[in-house]
């Protein structure tokens, strides 16, 4: 019999102490997150003043508070003893190829990622492979993809990672046909993108709760005003345009940690480290629990016939400090399994995601609709070798060899190691 640690570690936990310890920690915390970053999507915007996000607390959550349950990476919530070899369990294999894309040969990556052309000196983080135990994974054909995908859409629905997803697969799909971009909002949050010998469209959408959500943050993430989140509806930016596309790929998830009001019914129901306000805090991830409950009975009621893709969220490396107290990723190969453990809130987030996808799983497939889980988090775990780290900014150490940079140890470097999710992508869409 197959033991399922994860399943057995997460029944454990107790939900209200991980809720409360979260709550206190986060409490008072200034949220200025990356996720909030506006117009430095063009290659050519610099926004120096764009604060790391916080996805970490800043205080280690006491152990006593957290049982150790690192085994709950390797939850499979589809171990229903079916042939199907499991993608996400894998390991990094060196692999002297190479990326299918540069700087040099793509157009679409954002400054703050552009590793290669800030002038990271490695490059030894772009030559692996990851490489699922039971079965070949073959590398994205963009080729093969594209004639797919004639007359289709695609849309990505999500934050600031979920963009630089998006972006690794235009890099990815560019080698073949350049993409033309249709559209673009002023922020270049919101963007359509056409290939044209294929007919392909490309949406990305700026969602990152997927809920609607007021959030009164300046271009620098700088809150005036907590967000207002409202659990019971969904974020109209995706929900009029949902009907139009073929494939829609979700996620979210770090961007709950911000302190927020909760309203269901547009009455307050609580909050999320609302110090000094009357209201009763929830956690974040009774929010976050409630959202993908919403976001799962919506697509089931809608009936499409469109393939919708689940991506889970993915871990940051900060190592010797936090994002704001110094923390860096200075490391060019991967770690061993086990060297990191999934922070205690993406535990939390996973915790919610992994369940709930599951249960929309086995409700799609009593439908015949396709719903499918993209399960990022265990691969990119041991990738700390792949965040732009200071090379966020361009030649940071030009000027100062020592001089105080702030890393980014949670975006992912173009190319990198984020190039495989396309890799498990087109695996998801070509073979179910
Ligand atoms: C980016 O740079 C190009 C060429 O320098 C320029 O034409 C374009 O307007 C710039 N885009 C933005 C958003 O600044
Ligand atoms: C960052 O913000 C400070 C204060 O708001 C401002 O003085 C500075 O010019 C900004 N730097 C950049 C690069 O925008
Ligand atoms: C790409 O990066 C290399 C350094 O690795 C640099 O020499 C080159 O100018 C960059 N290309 C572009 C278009 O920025
Ligand atoms: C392109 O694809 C869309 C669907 O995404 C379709 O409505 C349209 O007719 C197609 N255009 C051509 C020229 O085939
Ligand atoms: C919101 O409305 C629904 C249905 O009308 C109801 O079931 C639910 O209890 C209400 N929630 C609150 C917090 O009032
Ligand atoms: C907080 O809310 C409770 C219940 O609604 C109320 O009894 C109490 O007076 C409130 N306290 C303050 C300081 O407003
Ligand atoms: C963390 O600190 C230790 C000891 O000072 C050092 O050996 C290690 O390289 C540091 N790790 C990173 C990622 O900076």
């Amino acid at each position: 019999m197959k033991q399922n640690w994860g399943k057995t570690v997460y029944y454990k936990q107790n939900h209200f102490v991980f809720k409360l310890a979260i709550s206190i920690l986060l409490v008072g915390f200034g949220f200025r997150l990356l996720f909030s970053q506006s117009s430095n999507v063009n290659p050519n915007v610099t926004d120096d003043n764009i604060t790391i996000t916080a996805p970490v607390v800043d205080k280690p959550i006491p152990s006593d508070l957290v049982e150790s349950t690192n085994e709950f990476i390797q939850f499979q919530p589809k171990d229903d003893g079916s042939e199907k070899c499991n993608v996400f369990d894998g390991e990094w294999l060196p692999h002297s190829g190479g990326p299918a894309y540069t700087n040099n040969t793509c157009r679409w990556i954002e400054s703050h990622q552009n590793c290669m052309g800030n002038g990271r000196p490695d490059t030894g983080y772009i030559y692996w492979k990851w490489s699922p135990k039971a079965c070949e994974l073959p590398r994205f054909d963009a080729k093969k993809f594209l004639e797919m995908m004639r007359d289709k859409s695609w849309a990505f629905v999500g934050d600031s990672i979920t963009r630089n997803h998006l972006q690794s697969f235009l890099c990815l799909l560019s080698q073949v046909e350049d993409a033309v971009e249709l559209y673009h909002d002023k922020d270049y949050k919101n963007r359509k993108w056409h290939f044209p010998s294929y007919n392909l469209t490309v949406s990305v959408m700026w969602s990152p709760f997927l809920a609607k959500a007021d959030i009164f943050e300046d271009i620098d993430g700088v809150s005036s005003s907590e967000i207002q989140l409202h659990l019971d509806v969904l974020d109209k930016t995706w929900t009029e345009q949902f009907h139009t596309w073929d494939y829609v790929l979700f996620s979210s998830g770090k961007w709950f940690i911000k302190t927020a009001i909760y309203y269901e019914n547009n009455s307050i129901l609580g909050c999320h480290g609302c110090e000094g306000k009357n209201y009763t805090d929830l956690g974040f991830n009774f929010a976050y629990r409630k959202i993908l409950k919403n976001l799962f009975d919506f697509i089931m009621n809608s009936n499409t016939k469109s393939t919708v893709i689940y991506r889970t969220s993915t871990p940051d490396h900060f190592e010797n400090g936090s994002w704001s107290t110094g923390g860096s990723c200075d490391r060019t190969i991967p770690a061993k399994e086990g060297d990191f453990e999934l922070s205690d809130l993406n535990r939390l987030l996973r915790e919610i995601e992994l369940p709930e996808i599951s249960k929309a799983e086995e409700h799609a497939s009593e439908k015949g609709m396709k719903l499918k889980l993209l399960d990022v988090t265990p691969l990119s775990l041991v990738r700390p070798d792949g965040h732009p780290g200071p090379y966020r900014h361009f030649y940071p150490f030009a000027k100062d060899k020592n001089a105080k940079v702030q890393y980014d140890c949670l975006h992912w470097c173009l190319p990198g190691p984020i190039d495989s999710w396309n890799d498990l992508l087109m695996n998801l869409v070509v073979n179910g």
